[in-house]
């Protein structure tokens, strides 16, 4: 029997086989990125011939809101856009616009390395954007421009956040990855900058996403040992989730300067509660960040699909959704030949 729930308006929305619903959904508006952050598109793959997509083979911003609507229906509440880059996307305020009248659609937010931050920021706010979150691994200049690829433009992504919370979208999240032996020695530094601000720095697990970035279990900083070092300088507890599934621990300072936050997805798998979805920029619908087969709703919309069509289709795969690669991650990476996962550039973290 197919496993749904019901909303209050008396729709069904479908449930996978570990009864989790389709309620978030990450769209990947443009495959590109200025930066060449070696752990996501590394200089010697993506050189200046790289192939990315053509833009006929991205899907227009009608596509989009189309596809938007029909996951609307199904159950889906937030839409996040990434990229690679978003704000290499030109117009993207149009989408957001468009994107907030979809009935269903509660929450609309933004991941972006935050270099065009600045010159967007207010466009953005005016066109419905609330939320924004900020790719930032490190304050130490060198560092930061090693982490990018080469691109010293920390000072642009500060000024880009601090445009951001003067437009009205504080507060403003701040992703920092944490490899060890790379940057780990800078995290309290961010803290440090961005306490008593409306910022949220959040800490993310170095996690063996995609082919390339060279993953390694002992690269690794565990949240629970940065918790510990930050703790110590700075007291804080934790504080209850926000809703169901939040991929990020909050923690409260007890001086009142603010909180932050701990994606754990390697140490403490929160697979259980996923609820995520991802679309790439070439339409290929994905059930988990680690999938190695995506279904392709481009092909579909562009044959001519009706609505209904596309619903079904989408509705069929999250039935059959048995994604949980971060519980299984060291049986999984044990299996010989190694599956080809998608790559995060392309699906968007
Ligand atoms: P909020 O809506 O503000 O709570 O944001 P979010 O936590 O949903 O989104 P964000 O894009 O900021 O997620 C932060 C990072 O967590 C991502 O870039 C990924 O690195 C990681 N992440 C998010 N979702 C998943 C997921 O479903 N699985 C795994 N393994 N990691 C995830
Ligand atoms: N592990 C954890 N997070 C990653 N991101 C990119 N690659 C990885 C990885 N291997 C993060 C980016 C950004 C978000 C989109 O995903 O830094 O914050
Ligand atoms: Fe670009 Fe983000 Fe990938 Fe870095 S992590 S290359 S900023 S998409
Ligand atoms: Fe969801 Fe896959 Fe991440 Fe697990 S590994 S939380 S199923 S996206």
């Amino acid at each position: 029997m197919e496993a749904t729930v019901h909303d209050i308006r008396g729709t069904t929305h479908p449930l996978d086989r570990f009864a989790r619903p389709l309620h978030d959904l990450r769209i990947s508006v443009m495959d590109r990125c200025n930066f060449r952050c070696p752990y996501c598109m590394p200089k010697d793959k993506f050189h200046p011939n790289y192939q990315f997509l053509q833009s006929r083979e991205r899907l227009s911003f009608d596509e989009i809101v189309r596809l938007s609507r029909v996951f609307a229906g199904l159950g889906v509440r937030k839409l996040r856009l990434t990229g690679g880059e978003p704000l290499l996307r030109a117009n993207l305020d149009g989408l957001i616009g468009d994107l907030t009248a979809i009935p269903g659609i509660e929450d609309i937010a933004l991941t972006t390395n935050g270099v065009l931050l600045g010159q967007h920021a207010v466009e953005l706010y005016a066109n419905g954007l609330r939320r924004v979150t900020v790719s930032l691994d490190t304050l130490d200049e060198e560092i930061f421009t090693r982490m990018s690829g080469g691109f010293a433009a920390l000072g642009q992504v500060l000024h880009g956040i601090d445009a951001a919370i003067a437009a009205g979208l504080a507060p403003v999240k701040v992703n920092a990855v944490i490899e060890r032996g790379v940057n780990d020695h800078t995290a309290l530094d961010l803290v440090d900058y961005f306490r008593g601000k409306p910022v949220i720095v959040r800490f993310i697990e170095f996690m063996d996403v995609g082919n390339r970035n060279a993953w390694r279990p002992d690269m690794v900083v565990p949240s629970r040992e940065l918790a510990a070092r930050i703790g110590e300088r700075w007291p804080m507890h934790p504080i209850s989730e926000n809703y169901r599934g939040e991929v990020a621990q909050r923690w409260r300072f007890d001086d009142g300067a603010g909180e932050i936050g701990f994606i754990s997805s390697v140490s403490q798998p929160f697979c259980g509660a996923c609820s995520r979805a991802r679309l790439s920029s070439e339409g290929k619908f994905y059930t988990c960040l680690f999938a190695t087969e995506g279904l392709d709703l481009r092909a579909a919309l562009r044959a001519g699909a009706g609505d209904d069509e596309l619903s079904n289709v989408i509705r069929g795969r999250w039935l059959g959704r048995t994604d949980r690669y971060s519980e299984l991650r060291d049986e999984l990476r044990r299996t010989e030949p190694q599956p080809k996962k998608i790559e995060m550039y392309y699906i968007g973290g």
